[in-house]
């Protein structure tokens, strides 16, 4: 593993769902173990790190973001040795690791939760998550029938549950942005500050290199809790200026406290932010020399494949992050939006959280949509800073529409009385060999089941890694080449320059000795002379064809 402080400036992240990616129990479930055995996929892609999203103890109301234990593993996905294990593995292989942390709220099933509803109204125990008092009607027990504001749970429906007291009398209500199951805390509390410093400690002890921030933008919340309407269409938040329970300014006190932890260790460890926040000058305040040292960059994930939304956003982000000091960051795809191959085929694409489903009046073309999505990732693979990949991304695997309505899992739908999709349709298990039991994510051999927590799609054996796997013109060969070259050409660490051009659809730009030239159009477009490096798709004669990016070195 390189020693360098800054690795996280121009690294590579590759995000691993645990559930949906290598299952070596057979349960259906992916695993700790399952990984660990799998990471030199991850190393021979040409990734830096692995984001791993949550393995906590959680009762998986959402898929571990409801977190019970979080300085222990679920036994779903193993146990503190199997953590070590992959951790070592990662390591030997030059992979460092970067784990979630869920610090909004816990699961109800924490004991801290199970102890503030066992507690009076006004006690210590309450006083470490948001009770409040109901508006309304006035009951026996002092507390009104209405909910004590308007806000509404990013999942659908009120963002507060009325509790029953001890007596067994309807009493208080609490505060969830998320799921009833994810009670938020109130992190004026000290309490809840001092018990996240430990939770970092330990993980930092443990070796791990870094944390994702879940919900970054969200911990603090305006004073009073005023009533809000947010403008249609949002949902992670933050979109809204005024919004109270986003991007308040009391957050930044807690990631520069964060940041003095982690500098103290050896190398420093990373910190990213996922902070639904616009515009972009607004969301760097999250990265200044003091805060997180990155943060997710959404707005780029939302820009459609246009050549001039693009050219705007890599320019703003370039601004906004450069102007703090904080790398750029890039992203296409995770766990919680469509899998951008689907999504570049849809115009527009529906709100993030509404996802897709059997009833959805969308059609998305497969073929169309992976040209798109394979000469956008080669796009931002070329772009100065750090990149975050999506599992599955590396295949060119599209969303899962058709999942029944019996087996979703994302507590969106059953919130919304299914109304959105959710999430589902990015996190199932994805396929290994074309030709095995749940195509390759269970255990080999005797041990196979075919198990798998969201059904996988027979198509998708034909996006299998075994059928990829030294494949010219493959989506897992792309991602190899580009990779391998964006480290041998230091394109993370590289400057762009805007080529001219009277193409309104085409994008160049130069880093270094590389030129980058995307077709964002339909139509052909001459390509330059000089020495391929990497295209996304095939080139015609001395022409880029539509919807296709190119790597070129030497160009006059
Ligand atoms: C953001 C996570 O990425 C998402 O999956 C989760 O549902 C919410 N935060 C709540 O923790």
């Amino acid at each position: 593993m390189p020693e360098t402080n800054d690795w996280w400036r121009t690294a590579v992240i590759y995000q691993v769902y645990p559930r949906s990616f290598a299952d070596s129990t057979g349960d259906g479930v992916g695993d700790l173990d399952g990984i660990t055995a799998r990471l030199d996929a991850i190393a021979s892609l040409g990734a830096d790190a692995v984001w791993l999203s949550p393995f906590y103890v959680s009762p998986q109301h959402d898929a571990g973001y409801d977190v019970a234990d979080y300085t222990d593993v679920d036994p779903l996905f193993g146990d503190l040795a199997s953590f070590d294990r992959l951790l070592a593995r990662a390591h030997e292989l030059g992979l460092r690791v970067i784990v979630d942390l869920v610090p909004n709220h816990s699961s109800s099933e924490h004991p801290w939760f199970r102890a503030a509803l066992a507690a009076a109204p006004g006690s210590p125990e309450r006083a470490r998550y948001l009770f409040r008092d109901g508006r309304g009607l006035v009951d026996a027990n002092g507390t009104g029938d209405v909910p004590p504001n308007d806000w509404q749970s990013v999942f659908g429906g009120p963002a507060w549950t009325r509790v029953v007291e001890a007596d067994g009398r309807p009493g208080q209500w609490y505060l969830h942005l998320f799921d009833t199951s994810q009670p938020d805390f109130d992190w004026s509390n000290g309490e809840v500050q001092a018990f996240f410093l430990d939770v970092l400690r330990f993980w930092l002890d443990r070796g791990v290199d870094g944390f994702r921030i879940d919900v970054a933008h969200g911990l603090v919340k305006a004073p009073g809790l005023p009533d809000y309407t947010p403008p249609a269409g949002g949902s992670m938040g933050g979109d809204a200026a005024s919004a109270p329970m986003w991007a308040q300014p009391g957050v930044h006190e807690i990631y520069r406290e964060w940041r003095r932890l982690v500098d103290g260790y050896q190398p420093p460890r990373a910190l990213v932010g996922e902070a639904w926040v616009q515009p972009l000058s607004k969301l760097a305040n999250w990265v200044r020399p003091d805060e997180l040292h990155q943060t997710f960059n959404f707005e780029y994930l939302e820009t459609p494949w246009d050549a001039a939304a693009l050219r705007a956003v890599v320019d703003g982000s370039l601004a906004a992050f450069g102007g703090v000091g904080a790398p750029a960051t890039w992203v296409l795809s995770n766990h919680d939006v469509i899998r951008h191959p689907t999504r570049f085929a849809l115009v527009p694409p529906p709100p993030q959280g509404e996802g897709l489903g059997p009833r959805s009046p969308h059609h998305p073309d497969e073929v169309v949509g992976l040209r798109r999505a394979r000469a956008a990732t080669l796009f931002m693979l070329a772009l100065p800073g750090s990149a975050y990949l999506f599992q599955g991304e590396e295949l060119g695997l599209p969303e899962v529409i058709d999942i029944p309505d019996a087996a979703r899992q994302d507590p969106t739908f059953a919130r919304t009385g299914g109304a959105s999709y959710g999430r589902d349709g990015a996190r199932v298990p994805i396929p290994w060999t074309a030709d095995a039991p749940a195509q390759g994510f269970g255990p080999p051999g005797a041990a196979a089941t075919g198990a798998s927590w969201l059904p996988q799609p027979t198509t998708w054996a034909s996006y299998a890694r075994d059928g990829q796997a030294g494949v010219p013109g493959s989506t897992l060969e792309l991602y190899r080449a580009a990779l391998a070259a964006r480290r041998a050409h230091g394109l993370g660490a590289g400057a762009l320059a805007w080529l001219p051009g009277d193409d309104p659809h085409v994008l160049a730009f130069r880093s270094g000795d590389v030129t980058v030239v995307a077709n964002v159009g339909a139509r052909p477009v001459p390509l330059p002379a000089g020495e391929v490096l990497v295209a996304s798709g095939p080139l015609g004669e001395g022409v880029i064809p539509g919807d296709t990016t190119v790597w070129l070195l030497r160009v006059e």
